[in-house]
């Protein structure tokens, strides 16, 4: 199902144009590696964290839960189920464990996979919660992803798929900071596969996998100076610097005008937000 992972370029098609590089997340854009990486997830972590913590909550999370985080990142998600939530095992995945390693313990297992071969990996058993957040966006298998993980619950289990959501303003077609958001989803489609706009289906896909208390919510937390949130935008776009202003893209102008916005005391945006939805495997016991 998966294609390979691909580190190739691809022109613009202009002679003598520097070239785009397309790739998966991680290899053509936001790689591990890079300085800072780390701080950049853990910037929105910090803003959703306490969202995701109480809606798995009211999902009933809590002792005699095993749970499965995908794409788990830096592990704030992961490490609350094991050591504040009470679940019994977490086992936090990822293709890049750099920082997973350092938090694992006897309830938060490591896994490092690939999760464009998930149908590959063995020996991973059944849970009680599967959730992924920030990850099923970038994959552009994300539908079929969609099935395997929810083939990975338990009888009464939940999956929880949490993506980015953007709410533009219909008036503002032409402000630095519109026109970077949208030069940035482009991009990001362009060279990794990235789409906030199929997430949205996930309500349909989960009823569509069977299960059943399927529901969705958005929240958009406020974007202001010096806020963790605003300062993971400007990490992203500074990270993404090149491949937004690759030919036909973004001038640099623009994107630095944007850049100063979010840092100046004028800044006033519904900034994008997180789209969650989850669903529950029906249990025949009840
Ligand atoms: C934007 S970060 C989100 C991290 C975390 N879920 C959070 O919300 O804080 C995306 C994460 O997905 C991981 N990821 C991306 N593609 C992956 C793949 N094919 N297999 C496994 N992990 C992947 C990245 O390494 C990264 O840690």
């Amino acid at each position: 199902m998966a294609s390979a992972p691909q580190d190739h370029t691809t022109g613009s098609g202009a002679p003598g144009a520097p070239e785009a590089v397309v790739g998966r997340y991680g290899e053509a854009l936001f790689r591990p590696e890079h300085q800072g990486e780390g701080d950049r997830i853990d910037h929105a972590a910090l803003v959703y964290d306490p969202f995701t913590r109480a809606r798995l909550r009211d999902l009933g999370v809590g002792p005699g839960w095993r749970c499965l985080d995908v794409g788990a990142g830096t592990g704030t998600v992961a490490r609350w189920l094991a050591e504040e939530a009470g679940a019994d095992e977490v086992v936090a995945l990822d293709r890049d464990t750099s920082h997973l390693v350092p938090i694992a313990g006897p309830r938060l297992r490591v896994r490092a996979a690939d999760l464009t071969r998930l149908a590959s990996e063995t020996g991973l058993g059944t849970f009680d919660l599967v959730h992924a957040r920030f990850v099923l966006m970038h994959l552009p298998e994300r539908r079929a992803l969609l099935t395997q993980l929810a083939d990975l619950l338990n009888p009464g289990g939940y999956l929880v798929l949490s993506d980015a959501a953007d709410v533009p303003d219909p008036a503002d077609t032409q402000s630095a900071y519109r026109r970077t958001l949208d030069a940035m989803w482009r991009t990001l489609g362009e060279t990794i596969g990235t789409d906030i706009a199929a997430v949205r289906a996930h309500p349909h896909a989960l009823r569509a996998e069977g299960l059943d208390a399927v529901a969705a919510e958005l929240v958009c937390p406020p974007l202001t100076p010096g806020a963790p949130l605003t300062a993971f935008w400007s990490d992203t776009w500074q990270r993404m610097r090149p491949a937004l202003l690759a030919p036909g893209g973004l001038d640099a102008a623009t994107l630095d005008e944007a850049l100063a916005y979010l840092e100046s005391p004028g800044l006033a945006e519904l900034g994008p937000g997180m789209l969650t939805a989850w669903g529950r495997r029906p249990d025949p016991r009840g």
